[in-house]
């Protein structure tokens, strides 16, 4: 089996701030960090840390030239990532003083992925393989299609959920891993039971995973409901967390084939990244990741 991230790379631009900044407001930053990021690449790190071999498909510009590196620094494939004419997606983000974030993207190269370089890619995979995917490129539609079409697994993390992606062919996705803000936009329910019921009722071949913050994750297939609780740590910046809970919990679950598992490992892994600044770097390894399951489960 081989593990395909097509998605995003960014240059996060990050700013230390006491809040985020309000309507009219000029805000003086604490600090300011130039930082490797973008979805896609911060999931394609977080599998890798885990232990994954990973392909990973995209674009960037000529600025962007050191992300490339930075990917196979964690020997991940690029072959597949195009150096296009156009600048490089970044993302501004407001870290505040309780570690939440806020963000703005710039999508550049990452919005300039077309039908013909997904068919290309897709030309190297077949039905025994797996495709990881959000939101933060062009073509997201295209792209699940085509997956679908040559019988892919396909993992969709809809982050962030656009206008656009609503009417997108969702039933295709075999696995969703979301959190509530895009369970919200994606079925217009609050409640975490009430979103896991609709997704479950529209999509009844998928299987899901809402994550909750600090009030765990439940995982959901049919009419069956699995929960892990969230781990209590001091938080700093919670950038990526997200991203390497949905790479531990996808690897786990590709090796081990453990839901129940999967969720642990993910919920843990995430617990050390927000306990650091950055995005793929905050990310743990796997070896502190199994030293810090092992002493949880004593
Ligand atoms: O999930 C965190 C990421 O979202 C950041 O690295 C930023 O680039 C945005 O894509």
């Amino acid at each position: 089996m081989k593990l395909l991230v097509f998605g995003s790379v960014n240059i996060d631009h990050v700013y230390q701030l006491p809040h985020f900044v309000r309507e009219g407001e000029t805000l003086a930053s604490a600090a300011y960090h130039k930082n490797e990021g973008g979805k896609g690449t911060n999931q394609a790190i977080a599998l890798a840390k885990a232990g994954m071999d990973v392909w990973f498909a995209g674009a960037i510009g000529q600025d962007g030239l050191f992300m490339r590196d930075y990917l196979k620094e964690f020997g991940i494939n690029t072959e597949e990532l195009r150096v296009l004419d156009v600048p490089t997606g970044h993302a501004v983000i407001q870290v505040n003083a309780k570690g939440e974030n806020s963000i703005i993207l710039y999508g550049g190269a990452n919005q300039k992925i077309t039908p013909s370089m997904i068919s290309e890619t897709l030309e190297h995979f077949s039905s025994s393989d797996c495709l990881l995917m959000q939101n933060e490129i062009s073509c997201g539609k295209e792209l699940l299609e085509a997956a679908a079409e040559k019988g892919v697994f396909i993992v969709l993390n809809p982050s962030p959920v656009s206008e656009q992606m609503l009417s997108w062919p969702l039933h295709l996705v075999d696995l969703f891993i979301l959190n509530e803000v895009e369970g919200k936009d994606l079925t217009g329910e609050i409640e975490p039971e009430r979103i896991l019921d609709v997704l479950t009722e529209r999509y009844p071949k998928a299987r899901i995973v809402l994550t909750l913050g600090s009030q765990g994750s439940v995982y959901a297939s049919g009419r069956e409901r699995m929960t892990q609780h969230a781990f209590t740590v001091p938080t700093v910046d919670t950038t990526a967390a997200g991203d390497t809970f949905t790479g531990y919990f996808l690897s786990s679950l590709l090796k081990e084939k453990n839901v129940g598992h999967a969720l642990f490992t993910a919920s843990v892994a995430s617990s050390i990244t927000v306990t650091r600044h950055g995005a793929g770097r905050s990310i743990p390894g796997v070896e502190e990741v199994q030293a810090a399951c092992d002493s949880k489960l004593g």
